[in-house]
């Protein structure tokens, strides 16, 4: 059943690394360098907003200010700096695709984002009313997010 699955993506790769932009995203020397520095500006909004975020909640910073506002201040930066993250990844999908999506490091870490979004949007209503309990946000979310960026930097290894 799995085996398939394996040989169809085996060739899905081969045919992306052979088009015509995978092949620019390989021989332009600066695109790589470049993406990866965006991806890891934005990996350093994503990891700040969500450690500002869970300190508030478990009030250890910010004390003297809503825990909503400081929620309406950095829940924009992780939403939005999300596609950014996925743009930039997707560059460098295309330009080595087996190094990535044949990689079950790769797959974890899709698999965490997901859930780690799936638990912002849980949460996000009480984050930004300043009622969210700081057992069911702070402790998924840290390790969740520190998961997500552990395997970001495993792939390369695995
Ligand atoms: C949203 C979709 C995302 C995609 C498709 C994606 C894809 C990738 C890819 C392909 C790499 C290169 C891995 C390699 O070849 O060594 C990478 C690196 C990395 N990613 Fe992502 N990523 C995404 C989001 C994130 C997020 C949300 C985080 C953490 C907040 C993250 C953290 C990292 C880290 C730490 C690295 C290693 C950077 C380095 O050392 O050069 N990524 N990502």
């Amino acid at each position: 059943m799995l085996k398939p699955f394996w040989i169809w993506l085996d060739h899905f790769c081969e045919n992306l690394e052979a088009t015509p932009l995978s092949q620019a995203i390989q021989t332009i020397v600066w695109v790589i360098p470049t993406v990866q520095i965006i991806h890891i500006v934005g990996i350093a909004a994503v990891m700040g907003s969500a450690f500002m975020l869970n300190a508030r909640v478990a009030g250890l910073v910010d004390r003297d200010e809503d825990a909503g506002s400081v929620a309406r201040r950095f829940l924009p930066v992780i939403w939005w700096t999300l596609p950014v993250l996925l743009a930039t990844g997707a560059v460098m999908i295309i330009g080595e695709p087996g190094r990535a999506l044949k990689n079950p490091v790769f797959h974890a870490k899709v698999a965490l984002i997901l859930v780690a979004m799936a638990h912002l949007w849980f949460c996000q209503r009480r984050l930004l009313a300043g009622t969210a309990n700081a057992a069911a946000v702070v402790l998924p979310s840290i390790v969740l997010w520190l998961g997500i960026v552990f395997c970001g930097r495993w792939i390369a290894y695995f």
